[in-house]
């Protein structure tokens, strides 16, 4: 008898995962984050929950216990919850350091890559970090290739330049004489779920994603349910930039804080209408969302964001404003049946 022979994977829905069982996944994913993102704050299990648990996507474990029930080893599956990239399963692999190089990582992969062959999905997708070289060794391992690498970038709040931001400010009306910038705090008035939702399709198509990923459309009532579930675990500043003739919401720049990590602020979903672009109005959005945020939360000690390397508009402002690359995430992709035929015996 080989060790995957006694390794045997349980498959979960998240919601299927007891209080015990999720606080173990807690643990185990928590000890994964730290070792890929060294700055991450530990999730809660309320906030991984919610965090994993978003209405978008359709997410299941897999996990290896030991003779006590501790986790050993583990995958995450994830697929859209609508009628987009059916052709593709996410996944995500970790194993505990003392159980590494024994094939546990392999055992798993083959698992997530036959119930990948068996709904049909053609791809295989997942992330490995460029902080842990087992990850990049093994992704190579199983033949996948690299199809795009995000850098995380981060700021300490001290180092955040106000003077900058408020030469933004000053400036946005100037360059953009047409629109006025709003920002609100969580709750978003009823008539911006439309514009919301429009921005949203607009990052998606526009943002650098692997080839093979289709961009999903968002209408205001699947933007609501996101958002109203993002909320349970998130508190929210929001820039939108408003046309005033016409009432279009031509731009937005968000920032959220999860409720129980507070050292961190994340900088994110910031865009510009292609039809709005060339105003600087994504220089005026990110320093209005950022100096409200600061104001708001005087507590937090760093704002992250998470940017392609190919997104040079993005990279500017970002790199403008001093935040500097922390990690690189690098999403590989194989296809689930080469995956299945080569980790066969
Ligand atoms: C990546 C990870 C899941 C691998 O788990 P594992 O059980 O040790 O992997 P396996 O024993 O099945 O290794 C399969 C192959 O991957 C490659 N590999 C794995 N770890 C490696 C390392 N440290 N250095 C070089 N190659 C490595 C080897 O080719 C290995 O085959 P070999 O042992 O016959 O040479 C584990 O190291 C881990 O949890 N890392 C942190 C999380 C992470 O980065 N996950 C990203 C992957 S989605």
């Amino acid at each position: 008898m080989t060790d995957s022979d006694a390794w045997e994977i349980e498959d979960f829905a998240l919601d299927d995962l007891t209080e015990d069982d999720f606080a173990g996944f807690t643990e185990s994913a928590n000890r994964f984050s730290e070792e890929v993102m060294p700055r991450a704050t530990p999730f809660t299990p309320k906030l991984l929950r919610i965090y994993l648990g978003s209405p978008d996507t359709i997410r299941r474990v897999h996990l290896i216990r030991g003779p006590k029930g501790d986790i050993l080893g583990y995958s995450t599956t994830s697929r859209d919850a609508g009628e987009t990239n059916v052709h593709i399963l996410r996944a995500v692999t970790s194993v505990a350091p003392p159980y590494r190089r024994q094939g546990m990582g392999t055992h798993l992969v083959r698992h997530v890559a036959g119930i990948a062959v068996d709904m049909g999905r053609v791809y295989l997708q997942g992330e490995a970090w460029d902080t842990v070289e087992a990850g990049i060794a093994f992704a190579e391992s199983l033949g996948a290739s690299l199809e795009i690498q995000n850098h995380m970038n981060w700021i300490e709040v001290p180092a955040v330049d106000h003077e900058l931001m408020l030469h933004w400010i000053d400036d946005g009306p100037g360059r953009a004489p047409e629109y006025e910038v709003v920002v609100v705090e969580e709750v978003f008035p009823d008539e911006y779920f439309d514009g919301f939702a429009n921005l949203m399709t607009i990052i998606e198509q526009d943002a650098p994603m692997p080839e093979q990923r289709e961009a999903r459309q968002w209408d205001a009532a699947s933007i609501r349910e996101f958002y109203d579930h993002m909320l349970q675990g998130v508190a929210v500043v929001t820039a939108t930039a408003i046309h005033r003739e016409t009432g279009h919401m031509a731009g937005m720049s968000q920032l959220i804080r999860p409720r129980e990590a507070p050292k961190t602020i994340i900088t994110t979903f910031t865009v510009v209408d292609p039809d709005h672009r060339g105003y600087a109005l994504g220089k005026w959005l990110k320093a209005a969302v950022i100096l409200r945020g600061l104001d708001r939360w005087p507590d937090a000690s760093e704002i992250e964001t998470m940017n392609a390397f190919t997104n040079d508009a993005m990279l500017g402002i970002n790199h403008e404003m001093g935040f500097q690359h922390d990690y690189t995430v690098n999403t590989y992709q194989a296809r689930a049946e080469d995956v299945l035929d080569r980790l066969t015996p």
